[in-house]
């Protein structure tokens, strides 16, 4: 049985021929609340080329969505951008069908499609300013390393002043309108956010040269077409000025407090914390880990100047969510933060030292030593959690005087 899907025409020449994922929510750990899609791109050039594939699953809906437009085995060439299996996981199978004339990565890329898919077909190796022929358009590849992975590069059609981006500008968002300009503003600037903070902040290094290289190219983009979420036609200057900011981390008057709890201690003290906080005028988010997944925290956190952990001591250790929290956050390298640590016991007492030990390794700079509260929190020790908020949010001031 064949599936009617259709290609979504995106110039006169590059169809979007991708698939759309409305069920995930875990995305390697990442809490893809409103689904994603995988974007593959199908070039009608003299020679026909396919850029990227999609996650196994939804090989038939990409075929589909080629064969509404040219028979997929006219295909002549196939470029993967990113190895990565949402792009690639169904790549051995089209290879098979297709049978193209070539297929070609990145030298990382080439390695890695072999590490993951042993006994692939032959799949040749480009460099950073290689371009291929497609008779009468031409495709030039730039590299673009760690963005998201060490194969990742990026793709551009000089005839349409588009580049295919794979990860890099894009976001989680399963939906049918496959453009900026037709989704909703405030959605799509807050799942842009969201991946950037999940996905590339460890990166930011690596977003910066990029972003200059581009500059040095003075290739000029009316579009950026990325793997996932929808593609920039109306203002593509709009996510790389995001990505040239949060590339930077300059950060704002602004404080998120994270916490768990085990008999509301520890949640008493959080919210006491953040009125001393808002009596200084700084806006908090609290977020109890009860209700709040690790990937809203880093999209808390991308803007945040003040990160405020607490956590209750459970048999000698932070509460397990805490550490889930903050190892997820540790490996995601946010920079230029201000922290301070709290939480309550019943007798050992260990989770501030031991919060105290993962901000120093994420190098945020603590204010004071934290606040340790035997079993309930008493007047003074509100009135401690309070001077905490306050003091957090002079120091906030002090680094973002407006
Ligand atoms: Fe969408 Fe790094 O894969």
């Amino acid at each position: 049985m064949s599936q009617p899907f259709k290609a979504t025409r995106v110039t006169d020449t590059v169809y979007w021929v991708g698939a759309i994922d409305w069920t995930i929510r875990n995305f390697h750990g990442y809490a893809t609340s409103r689904g994603t899609t995988y974007n593959a791109y199908l070039v009608l050039a003299d020679k026909v080329t396919l850029v990227d594939t999609v996650k196994a699953p939804f090989k038939d809906e990409m075929l589909a969505r080629i064969s509404s437009v040219i028979e997929p085995t006219r295909i002549d060439y196939i470029i993967s951008n990113h190895s990565e299996m949402d792009h690639t996981g169904c790549l051995p199978q089209v290879m098979e069908l297709v049978k193209p004339g070539k297929v070609l990565a990145s030298e990382n890329g080439v390695k890695a499609l072999r590490e993951h898919f042993h006994g692939i077909g032959e799949v040749i190796a480009v460099k950073d300013g290689e371009t291929l022929s497609l008779g009468n358009m031409t495709l030039s590849f730039i590299e673009s390393r760690m963005l998201h992975w060490p194969d990742s590069m990026m793709t551009y059609l000089g005839e349409e002043q588009l580049v295919f981006s794979q990860d890099a500008f894009g976001m989680h968002l399963a939906s049918t309108e496959r453009f900026d300009d037709e989704v909703n503003e405030s959605i799509f600037e807050y799942e842009a956010a969201k991946y950037y903070a999940n996905i590339l902040l460890p990166f930011s290094s690596f977003v910066t040269r990029l972003l200059d290289k581009l500059g040095k190219l003075g290739l000029s983009f009316k579009m950026i077409a990325p793997d996932h979420g929808p593609i920039w036609r109306k203002n593509p200057e709009v996510i790389v000025e995001s990505y040239a900011r949060w590339a930077e981390q300059k950060r704002s008057r602004r404080a998120v407090i994270v916490y768990d709890t085990m008999w509301q201690s520890t949640a008493l003290m959080a919210r006491v914390i953040s009125d001393g906080l808002v009596s200084e005028g700084v806006p908090v988010k609290v977020m109890p880990l009860e209700s709040s997944h690790r990937s809203d925290v880093a999209t808390e956190i991308l803007d945040a100047g003040a990160l405020l952990v607490g956590s209750p001591t459970l048999n000698n250790n932070i509460f397990p969510t805490l550490a889930d929290v903050l190892t997820y956050l540790k490996g995601l390298k946010p920079k230029n933060l201000l922290g301070a640590v709290f939480g309550s016991y019943g007798w050992s007492g260990e989770s501030v030292k031991q919060l105290r030990e993962f901000l120093t390794e994420m190098k945020v700079e603590l204010v004071g030593e934290g606040i340790n509260v035997k079993y309930v929190p008493d007047d003074e020790a509100l009135a401690q959690c309070f001077s905490l908020g306050t003091l957090v949010a002079q120091k906030l001031k002090e680094r973002y005087p407006v």
